[in-house]
């Protein structure tokens, strides 16, 4: 037997008891006649204690524990002398009477411990190492347990869990595909499933009824912080459901996994806003919703005053901070800049003080009389103390955009993003198309959601102002799921099809097999996925989803552990009959 004990358990009752625990030695270290012993398991740390007088040898085995060493201990429990109040074990320790080495490790390249010498690259390089750390493992732990009670929930709501499968062809979550080649079919690609949601549509059309599945998705997208190429859903499907059915299930599910993962019990309903009223309160479908700092629309107030940014502005929009009044040319002159980095793409910030007696001293003041900044002013509700921050723009929704992002910044300088501080919300009534880039309409969930009814005869005449049966749930500025009511009438889907610009042949070609599946008795349904990984890192306050990810990719997509994405064997290539055309420099 290697243990009769693991090393976060034994407590003072347990002294007197012979023991035996196995474990990594976290550090061994020599004190006059004695050696002490940190052994650690997943479950804690225990104290081995090993002392000249009562066996010389022993004990100088002992001080030469290498750090990681994995080792067996025999001995008897005991109170000791200078407590730890900072572990559980901290009122005992072992009197060690046989250490047996089961196996010797090198030196690790970094410290396991919570406060590691160790950088990003060298633990994501040794990433088994760095889930020897108890930070790292308790995400893991609280992953565990969120999935255990999304079962546990799910199931008792009649849900039943299916499989779908991973090797298939594209589906249309509006990233790019990994694909797979297929031996068989020379010539041919599978893709990865970017998510289940045909395959759920069809558990539906099945009888299913209520289908989840916990699946992994991939998607090649530009990494961020709160993305990874692989990720995992909470996916799911009802049917004979409206939105008002699926948003009600999955606000309880929510609820429940607030109260049993963190313990904090939410009874209101969960405030719902429109997209239209989140683009303009929030510049974004996912506003952080903590703290206030809603946006104020300026145009009527400070247009045709002179000023030529704002007079020539489509949009001029700010946002008041409280008691920020304090904030100092330089700490103002850093925003500007912050809002003028490409990324953000702003020409200019504008910015307005509250004096303490009520006077506003703004940087646009030789264009604005008192009387105008104060009803700018009023517009805000703003006070003494508080700081005026105003952007323009030509195009209303990229200046939103940018301002959303200054609020954000602004709300991180004042310490308004807590992470113990939760705040939930639907975003409803999002367009069913939008207007892309390349200068089309594209779906903005997929083409599987249904229109509004009421909007339904808006699709010949005035797509952009189509509403869809579409909802996403945000947490703290992160959108942590998103679902639909779907079309399941062939007609209609196959009319999406035709609006976003399939011909009937590619319509046929490519989901051919849904249409199908429609005409022989397609239920009304609807669903909604959870990204877990979001809602994990939410719970344990990370930074990044990689750090809830056992073995997650960096920045670049790679696994720098194994060292993938990897070149392949010609022979192998061959094999699949793929003939590599790199371009020059890659
Ligand atoms: P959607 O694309 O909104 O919907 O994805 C659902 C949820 O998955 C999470 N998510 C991600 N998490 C980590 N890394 C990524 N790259 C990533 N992409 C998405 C988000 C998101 O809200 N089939 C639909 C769902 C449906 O309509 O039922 C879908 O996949 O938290």
């Amino acid at each position: 037997m290697f243990r009769t004990n693991t090393c976060g358990e034994l407590r003072l009752s347990d002294v007197n008891k012979t023991v035996t625990l196995s474990g990594w030695v976290q550090r061994a270290r020599k004190m006059g006649g004695m050696t002490f012993v940190d052994l650690r398991d997943r479950y804690g740390i225990t104290q081995l204690v090993f002392s000249e007088d009562s066996n010389a040898e022993l004990c100088e085995k002992a001080s030469h524990l290498g750090r990681e060493y994995v080792i067996q201990a025999t001995g008897v429990v005991s109170e000791r002398q200078s407590k730890n109040a900072n572990i559980p074990t901290g009122d005992i320790e072992i009197i060690v009477s046989e250490l047996n080495i089961l196996n010797e490790a090198a030196t690790p390249p970094f410290t396991i411990e919570n406060n590691t010498d160790g950088g990003d690259d060298i633990r994501m390089k040794y990433r088994y190492l760095d889930l020897r750390r108890e930070a790292v493992r308790k995400n893991l732990e609280i992953r565990h347990q969120m999935t255990m009670e999304v079962r546990r929930y799910l199931d008792s709501m009649n849900f039943i869990e299916v499989e779908t499968p991973m090797l298939i062809g594209s589906t249309p979550e509006g990233a790019r595909d990994f694909v797979v080649p297929s031996r068989m079919n020379p010539g041919q690609f599978y893709a990865l499933p970017q998510s289940p949601q045909l395959f759920k549509q069809l558990l539906m059309v099945s009888g299913f009824d209520r289908y989840f599945q916990i699946v992994k998705c991939f998607r090649d997208e530009d990494l961020r912080a709160d993305r990874q190429p692989e990720f995992t859903q909470i996916d799911c499907e009802m049917s004979f459901v409206e939105q008002e059915d699926v948003i009600t299930l999955f606000e309880g599910m929510a609820k429940h996994l607030f109260k049993t993962i963190r313990g904090v019990e939410l009874t209101e309903a969960f405030p719902r806003i429109t997209w239209h009223d989140a683009m303009k309160y929030y510049g974004s479908d996912k506003p952080d919703t903590r703290f206030e700092m809603k946006f104020v629309e300026l145009m009527d107030i400070m247009k045709g005053h002179g000023f030529g940014v704002f007079d020539s502005a489509e949009y001029i929009g700010g946002i008041c901070a409280k008691g920020a009044a304090t904030y100092t040319r330089k700490q103002l002159d850093a925003l500007t800049d912050f809002v003028r980095r490409p990324q953000i793409g702003a020409k200019g910030m504008v910015y307005a003080r509250v004096e303490a007696d009520g006077t506003v001293k703004s940087s646009v003041d030789k264009f604005y009389s008192q009387e105008v900044l104060q009803q700018m002013k009023a517009a805000f509700a703003a006070e003494a103390g508080d700081l005026i921050l105003i952007l323009s723009g030509d195009d209303a929704m990229k200046t939103r955009k940018q301002l959303c992002e200054l609020r954000l910044e602004v709300a991180q300088q004042l310490g308004l993003r807590d992470k113990n501080k939760f705040s939930c919300l639907w975003v409803v009534d999002f367009p069913l198309f939008e207007y892309s880039e390349e200068g089309r309409y594209m779906a903005m969930h997929h083409p599987f959601t249904s229109p509004k009814p009421e909007d339904i005869p808006l699709l010949d005449t005035d797509m952009g102002a189509v509403r869809a049966n579409a909802y996403d749930m945000v947490i703290n500025g992160v959108e942590v799921g998103g679902g639909s009511i779907r079309i399941y009438d062939s007609e209609l889907q196959n009319k999406m099809f035709a609006l976003l610009g399939f011909t009937p042949e590619r319509a046929q070609q490519q989901f051919g097999w849904l249409l199908d599946a429609f005409k022989y008795g397609a239920p009304p349904h609807g669903g909604l996925a959870y990204g877990l990984d979001r809602w994990v890192s939410l719970f344990a306050g990370l930074d990044s989803i990689r750090d809830c990810i056992a073995f997650p990719k960096n920045n670049s997509g790679r696994d720098t552990m194994i060292d993938a994405p990897s070149v392949l064997d010609p022979a192998q290539l061959d094999e699949l009959n793929i003939a590599l055309n790199l371009k020059e420099g890659k």
